[in-house]
C-alpha cells in the first residue's frame, strides 16, 4: 500500500533577526554567518509563541475537514513545555480535534518526527481509512555570546500522514544508526542546550555515512532527483552532500532545499521537513521522482529514508503561501531580540493579539488563546 505525506503546512513566528545585526554587535565579520555558516536570517519567538501556538498555525489549514478522520496526533519536540503533559493536548483543544484521537509528544532531538512518520506510516498500514497528524515544532534556543548563537531559529512543520497520498510516498526501505555520544544535549534545569559544536558536525556526518553504507548494504537504489538534509545551518547541508559525493552517490539538486533554512535557522525537529517545503516551493518538476532525506538528531541517532513525489503534488501545496509568510515577518533589532531572548516571567505576555496565541503562566498553567 502507498502511505505517505498527504498534506502539508509550515509556520513560523513573526519575527526575525538578520545576522548581520548579530555580526555588527559582536564585531565579527558578517561573511562569517553569510558564507561561512551558509545563514541570513533566524527565526525568534517572541513570548506569545510557543511550540504549541506555531504547530496551531501550521496544522490549522491541513486539518480543515479532516478531523474525523484524524484519530492520533504525534507531537514531535525538543523544546517540551511541560515534564509530564503532552504539547498535542493543548493543541487538540485549540484545532477542535475529535476527542477520540490519541495524542503522543516524541522526543529524540531533531529526529523525532522522523521517527514520528515511520510510525505514522505503519499505524496507517494497519488503519489505511485513519489519517495521523504530525506535528514538528520547536524553537532553537542557544547561550547569548557563544559560536551557537547564529544558529537559533524556530519553526513547525504539520504534515497529515494517509493512504494514497498526494503528496509524496514513505518508501519502504530505509537505514538508521544511533550511537550514545554527547554532542549536544539539555539537561532539565537548562533552557538552553549544553554542546561541542565541532564535535556535533563531525556526529553529523559520522552517522549520515553510517546510515548511507546500510542504505546501500541493504540494496538501496539510488537514483535520486533531489537532496534534502537536517539543516542546523546551511553549510552542514552542503557539507552532508560532499560526503555523500565522496562516498559515490549521484550527484542531483541540493540547492532548493536550501532556501527556507538559509531564513529561518534551525528548527530542529521541523528542519529535514522544511527542507522538503523549500524543495517542493522552488520545484514542481519533481513527479514521479525520488527524493534523498537524512534526518539527524543529535545524542545522536540518524535515519537515511526516500520519499517518490506523487503526480501532481505540486497542485497540494500552498507555494506562494508559504513564501508569503516568509516575507511578512517583522526585522527586530538587537534590543528587542534580547527581550525576547529572555524567558518571560509569571506574568502574562506583554504585547500582540494574533490568535493562537500563549497568554503566559497563571497559577502554575499555561494559558492559550
Ligand atoms: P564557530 O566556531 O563559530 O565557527 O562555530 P568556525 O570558526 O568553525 O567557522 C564556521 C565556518 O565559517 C568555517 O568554515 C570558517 O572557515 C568560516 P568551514 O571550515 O566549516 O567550512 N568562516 C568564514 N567564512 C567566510 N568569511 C569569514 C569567515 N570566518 C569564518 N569571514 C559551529 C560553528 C557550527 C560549531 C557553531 O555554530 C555551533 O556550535 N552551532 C551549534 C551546533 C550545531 O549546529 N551543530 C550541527 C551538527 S549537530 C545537529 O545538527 C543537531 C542539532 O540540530 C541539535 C539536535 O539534534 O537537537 C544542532
Amino acid at each position: 500500500m502507498n502511505i505517505g505525506i498527504d498534506r502539508i503546512a509550515f509556520a513560523v513566528p513573526r519575527f526575525y533577526l538578520d545576522l548581520s545585526v548579530l555580526a555588527a554587535q559582536h564585531g565579527i565579520d558578517p561573511d562569517k554567518y553569510r558564507i561561512g555558516i551558509g545563514q541570513e536570517k533566524m527565526a525568534i519567538a517572541p513570548h506569545d509563541e510557543d511550540v504549541v501556538t506555531l504547530a496551531c498555525k501550521a496544522a490549522a489549514p491541513i486539518v480543515q475537514g479532516q478531523e474525523a478522520l484524524i484519530d492520533t496526533v504525534l507531537f514531535a519536540t525538543e523544546s517540551g513545555i511541560d515534564q509530564s503533559k503532552a504539547a498535542g493536548i493543548y493543541l487538540h483543544r485549540l484545532l477542535a480535534l475529535n476527542p477520540h484521537c490519541r495524542v503522543v509528544e516524541l522526543k529524540q532531538a531533531c529526529y523525532s518526527a522522523t521517527a514520528a512518520l515511520q510510525l505514522a506510516s505503519a499505524y496507517v498500514m494497519r488503519y489505511p481509512a485513519k489519517k495521523v497528524l504530525l506535528v514538528a515544532s520547536d524553537i532553537a534556543k542557544y547561550d547569548l555570546n557563544t559560536p551557537a548563537e547564529a544558529t537559533q531559529g524556530a519553526a513547525a512543520v504539520a504534515m497529515l500522514i494517509a493512504a494514497e497520498p498526494r503528496i509524496a510516498q514513505l518508501e519502504p526501505l530505509s537505514a538508521s544508526y544511533t550511537e550514545d555520544v554527547m554532542d549536544f544535549w539539555r539537561p532539565h534545569h537548562r533552557l538552553t542546550p549544553l554542546l561541542d559544536g565541532r564535535f556535533s558536525t563531525l556526529m553529523y556526518l559520522k552517522t549520515l555515512e553510517q546510515c548511507y553504507k546500510h542504505y546501500l548494504a541493504q540494496g538501496g537504489d539510488c537514483d535520486f532527483a533531489a537532496y534534502c538534509y537536517h539543516l542546523p545551518f546551511v553549510k552542514m547541508g552542503m557539507k552532508a552532500h560532499e560526503r555523500l559525493r565522496k562516498l559515490g552517490a549521484p550527484e542531483a539538486e541540493t540547492e532548493a532545499a536550501l532556501h527556507f533554512s538559509r531564513v529561518v535557522g534551525n528548527a530542529y525537529s521541523a528542519s529535514l521537513y522544511l527542507s522538503l517545503l523549500s524543495l517542493w516551493t522552488h520545484r514542481a518538476d519533481l513527479d514521479g521522482q525520488r527524493i534523498a532525506c537524512f534526518s539527524y538528531g543529535s545524542g545522536a541517532v540518524g535515519e537515511f529514508f526516500t520519499l517518490k513525489m506523487q503526480p501532481h503534488y505540486a497542485q497540494h501545496l500552498d507555494q506562494a503561501g508559504y513564501l508569503q509568510q516568509l516575507q511578512q515577518r517583522e526585522a527586530l533589532d538587537y534590543a528587542r531580540y534580547l527581550h525576547y531572548w529572555q524567558p518571560l516571567e509569571e506574568a502574562l505576555a506583554d504585547s500582540g493579539s494574533g490568535s493562537p496565541r500563549f497568554l503566559g503562566v497563571q497559577q502554575q498553567q499555561r494559558q492559550y488563546a
